[in-house]
């Protein structure tokens, strides 16, 4: 895989310049606080990067669906402090992301200076990758640093348009997040194993048949599990499942992992429970016997041994969706086992695309994994060999 030019390039010198940097701050928030700040923390080294070598930097960033409208509660506000926060120095908000007035004060920033441009997606233009609005949000600066990974699947205007107007280049986070999804894709230390979970067969149609590719083995869990498990023909009680077509989706995937010499790993026992409740009566069945009126909420402790063993002897392990419903406590062991297996494994272990890396990072287990994606659909469409605007807009080094 090509990878862009990074901000760290030998020779490559930021004394003096004005860069605009796209980062992903799209944090969640509660009553306008910051619950999860990790994409914040995730975007500091690029900045400190560029402060430290003697640029002036704007951030900007998207917040939320706002539809090309000003909203209140979607502002940068809280984003700036807590940027400010993390890199010890002020970062001032500034009213706008584009005009005249933005246009000044970025054209008046002197080296070590840090801002934030308000909300990018408070303008049409943004998410119709508009070329005049490209060309407001590029003035004044003299060189770009796109580092929002989590956003460089939407060929948006600070994400495409931008990076074909000024010098550009890919900041540190989505460097790393390019090499280790694309080394995924590339040439992974075998066993490459990949742990799939969520809820839909579905959904992650693309991304199963393209690890049917490169992956070894391939362990399922999660609600898509029941798809597979009902499509086998056994009864999967009331729990999450869809219906006929998916589950004929389902077989063609075991089929197509026979031909591709995969082996596509189904669950041997299950935590069904009478109902979806923290104290619901529960038990553990064989996966071919859930009984009428019980749902499955997890995979079963056999399963979770099984994958343990299977995580512990691989080369490399990529995680994408939860094993149960995790976010009820009694529901949650078969995550654990995953995430805990992940982060004692001596292989190269990766969580990315949604729910998982967060169940990581709840647990405190992300330092102790190679690498938790900040992206979500990005991770995914990557891993679903599709080529990212915002990386294939940047130059190749
Ligand atoms: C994300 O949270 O996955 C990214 O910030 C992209 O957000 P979006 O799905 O609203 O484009």
């Amino acid at each position: 895989m090509q990878r862009p030019v990074q901000v760290d390039s030998p020779g490559r010198s930021w004394a003096g310049e004005r860069v605009l940097v796209r980062a992903d701050l799209n944090a969640p928030l509660d009553a306008r606080r910051v619950t999860d700040d990790a994409r914040i923390r995730a975007s500091v080294a690029t900045i400190r990067y560029l402060l430290d070598n003697g640029a002036a930097v704007a951030v900007c960033s998207h917040l939320g669906r706002p539809n090309g409208q000003r909203v209140d509660d979607l502002s940068l506000v809280p984003c700036a402090a807590r940027l400010s926060d993390l890199l010890g120095q002020p970062v001032e908000l500034l009213a706008d992301c584009v005009g005249p007035d933005v246009e000044a004060r970025v054209r008046a920033l002197q080296p070590g200076d840090a801002v934030m441009l308000e909300n990018l997606r408070f303008h049409p233009g943004e998410e119709a990758n508009d070329a005049a609005f490209a060309d407001q949000l590029a003035a004044g600066f003299t060189a770009y640093v796109n580092d929002a990974f989590g956003a460089a699947h939407r060929a948006h205007a600070s994400t495409e348009a931008v990076a074909r107007r000024l010098d550009a280049c890919a900041g540190l986070l989505l460097g790393r997040e390019v090499e280790v999804l694309g080394g995924l894709l590339g040439d992974p230390t075998p066993p490459f194993v990949s742990v799939l979970g969520g809820s839909k067969v579905s959904d992650k149609l693309p991304l199963i048949e393209n690890l049917l590719d490169t992956s070894d083995r391939i362990l399922i869990g999660g609600a898509m599990c029941f798809t597979f498990l009902k499509a086998l023909g056994d009864p999967v009680g009331t729990s999450l499942h869809e219906d006929e077509a998916a589950q004929q989706l389902a077989l063609r995937l075991l089929d197509r992992a026979g031909k591709v010499n995969c082996t596509l790993q189904l669950p041997t026992d299950i935590l069904v429970a009478d109902r979806f409740s923290a104290d619901a009566n529960l038990q553990v069945v064989p996966s071919d016997a859930i009984p009428d009126g019980w749902m499955g909420v997890d995979i079963g402790p056999r399963t979770s041994a099984a994958y343990r063993d299977v995580i512990a002897t691989a080369g490399t392990v990529f995680w994408n969706g939860p094993m149960g419903a995790f976010e009820i406590p009694p529901f949650a062991d078969g995550t654990r086992a995953v995430a805990e297996a992940m982060a004692s494994s001596p292989a190269i272990t990766v969580a990315g695309g949604g729910d998982s890396g967060a169940a990581v990072s709840e647990m405190g287990l992300a330092d102790r994994f190679t690498w938790v994606s900040t992206g979500g659909g990005a991770a995914l469409e990557m891993l679903e060999g599709a080529v990212l605007p915002g990386v294939a807009a940047l130059p190749v080094a």
